[in-house]
């Protein structure tokens, strides 16, 4: 008989026969009949074995336990109105079961499927195979299958041809550390593992392929948090002849195509916002834009306070700024003091606070600042009666990264963000370099082949900091979809940019001398972007972490507990490669808690400014 799928069975069907396979997601046992809900991946379906009807069907399925496999066949029968299950879409139907064959055993189950029960995360990954039974995660992955294949056909439409770039290669400038890969052949040589198909897209450009797409899988060894995995997945695009508007339109009908796969309709064009203007105003290049409460500049009008604090800070050219609570003029002091917290994890040494109430606007500490002073302040702030605003002094990068994060926390806490809302922004004219000051050098804020504006070209040498790249990311609901730039495809103005970054024309060669050599041949005007597929589906799916949407995904600490990846490897394997390992190997799963989903850092660190440089990726 020809298999139907469980999830399919339906009131036409009342009165044929059908053949089931699948799991038992649920027994119960009443008045003598057994009840089985069997599942395969289409959905569920009530089976009810008759002892007095079927006495050998309900000998056959005597043991079974859930999450056993079973062959059943039966004759579809509408359930009495008082058995009808509105919550499940074979809920007016049931199999009478009248054969059946046990296909497969199981264990007894660490944890129920969709039942969550309170197995721990460590327990849960350790069982991936039983976790992606649930229907969450197959609705997921289901959904990521359907988003490859969309994107894929759109490209295909759009002329773009998908081409694959090696896995095993060298070092990418991405920024990350790289995950290395030991040559046999070439004992002490080493693989990197693509950081991103980077160099390999723009020799693609060279090469005259006018437009490649590739859903590229891509390696970093960074610090991981929720919305970041070791080994994850681009959708990577390069083209020629093109310019910024090409890649935003481009993106934007890649998104219209998609989103409205989970009913959601992008408005489009996209609104775009210069970094300088979205760190100001939002104090983050991944605005959340769901909500408003923007930052405030208070330093001009406040400059002449002879407050000390504020003349310290503006001394060294820092800055004063805040943000508004909404009916925050109550707070406690425990209260301010938390928020306090939040700014002084970004190094601000506290916040100060300007309130609204019985019909005046007060600061905390009094006679530092004139009535006028304070009236305006109010009126920049919008600031009503009843509100609170919190206002931070410091240097222009703490008091943006921490108002940027207060900003997010007052918006979580007083819940002002609309979840259903969906704003998509463009980030552009980024910084090219930012300073290290740790290692006292200028670095490329995406990656050295990004072009300088032209009309910047001139600042180079004599005001680096101040150079504007054709870069851009697109952000969405504060968290950063995807970046790309319009790359430097004359080898002066990439010599001139590797000089500034303190590459020297040996070292270049010496790393990526294979993309300078071909510049060298006839390189097109090009450029591209990549979007984390992991993070568009994430969003998709309305997930909260990369784990929901990877079907095999990695701990915080960059292991697969159900492979016990990375592992120890046998002496031969080392002699082979000419490798001494200096230090034992540590094993999978002792350092891999339960905690570990915490340990991520969870939603609040993926759309807040983190704890290290807000443009780090
Ligand atoms: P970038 O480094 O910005 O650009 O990466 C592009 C996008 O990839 C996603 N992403 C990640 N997703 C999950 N886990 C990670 N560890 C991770 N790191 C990055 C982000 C990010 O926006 N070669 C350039 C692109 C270009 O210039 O065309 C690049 O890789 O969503």
């Amino acid at each position: 008989m020809k298999r139907t799928q469980c999830g399919t069975v339906s009131a036409d069907q009342v009165g044929e026969r059908v053949a089931l396979r699948g799991w038992v997601h649920r027994r119960r046992d009443h008045g003598g009949v057994m009840f089985l809900d069997v599942r395969d991946r289409s959905g569920r379906v009530q089976v009810v074995v008759r002892p007095e009807e079927h006495a050998d069907v309900s000998q056959a399925l005597e043991g079974v336990r859930h999450e056993w496999v079973l062959a059943v066949e039966g004759v579809v029968a509408r359930r009495a109105p008082e058995a009808i299950n509105p919550q499940l879409r074979t809920g007016d139907i049931e199999v009478v079961a009248d054969s059946a064959r046990i296909l497969a055993a199981s264990e007894p189950l660490p944890f129920g499927i969709d039942g969550g029960g309170d197995a721990s995360d460590e327990t849960r990954l350790r069982h991936r195979f039983l976790d992606l039974r649930g229907q969450e995660l197959q609705g997921n992955l289901a959904l990521r299958h359907r988003v490859t294949m969309e994107s894929m056909k759109f490209f295909d439409e759009h002329e773009f041809l998908n081409i694959e770039t090696p896995m095993l290669t060298r070092s990418t400038p991405e920024g990350a550390r790289d995950y290395l890969v030991p040559s046999r052949v070439h004992q002490g040589s080493f693989y990197a593992l693509p950081q991103s198909p980077q160099l390999f897209k723009q020799i693609l450009m060279v090469s005259g392929f006018e437009r490649y797409v590739q859903i590229a899988r891509c390696f970093r060894d960074e610090d991981l948090r929720a919305d970041r995995q070791p080994e994850f997945t681009q959708i990577d695009v390069e083209m020629s002849f093109i310019d910024e508007e090409d890649v935003f339109s481009l993106i934007e009908g890649l998104f219209e195509r998609l989103f409205p796969l989970v009913g959601i309709e992008p408005s489009t064009p996209f609104p775009r916002m210069a970094y300088d203007h979205a760190m100001r105003r939002y104090g983050s290049d991944r605005p959340d834009l769901r909500f408003g409460l923007e930052i405030e500049d208070l330093t001009e009008v406040w400059s002449s306070s002879t407050f000390r604090v504020f003349e310290s800070v503006l001394s060294t050219g820092g800055v004063i700024r805040a943000v508004r609570v909404p009916g925050g003029a109550g707070a406690s002091r425990k209260q301010v003091d938390k928020w306090a917290d939040v700014v002084r994890l970004y190094g601000a040494q506290g916040v100060l606070t300007l309130k609204h109430r019985d019909g005046g606007v007060e600061f905390q500490v009094k006679d530092v600042l004139e009535p006028g002073q304070i009236e305006q302040a109010a009126q920049q702030l919008e600031l009503e009666e009843g509100d609170l605003a919190l206002v931070v002094a410091a240097s222009e990068s703490v008091a943006a990264a921490s108002l940027g994060a207060l900003r997010l926390k007052i918006a979580e806490e007083l819940e002002l963000i609309d979840e259903s809302r969906h704003e998509f922004v463009w980030i552009t004219d980024f910084p090219l370099v930012e300073w290290n000051s740790d290692e006292s050098r200028w670095e490329a804020l995406h990656h050295p082949f990004t072009s300088p504006l032209e009309e910047h070209l001139e600042k180079l040498d004599s005001d680096p900091g101040s150079v504007r790249a054709r870069a851009y990311d697109v952000v969405l609901n504060g968290l950063e979809l995807g970046g790309g730039s319009i790359r430097i495809h004359r080898q002066d103005v990439q010599n001139r940019v590797l000089g500034l970054l303190g590459i020297d024309l040996e070292e270049a060669e010496e790393r990526f001398g294979f993309l300078l050599r071909a510049l060298r041949f006839g390189a097109p005007p090009h450029g591209g972007i990549a979007l984390g597929f992991d993070r568009l589906i994430m969003l998709m799916a309305g997930a909260s972490s990369l784990r929901d949407v990877i079907a095999f995904p990695k701990t915080a600490s960059a292991s697969c507990l159900m492979t016990e990846a990375p592992s120890g490897v046998s002496a031969d394997q080392l002699q082979d490669l000419g490798i001494r390992v200096a230090r034992r190997p540590t094993i999978v799963g002792r350092d891999d808690g339960e905690g570990d989903r915490d340990g991520e850092g969870g939603r609040d660190d993926s759309a807040g400014t983190g704890s290290e440089s807000p443009t780090s990726e």
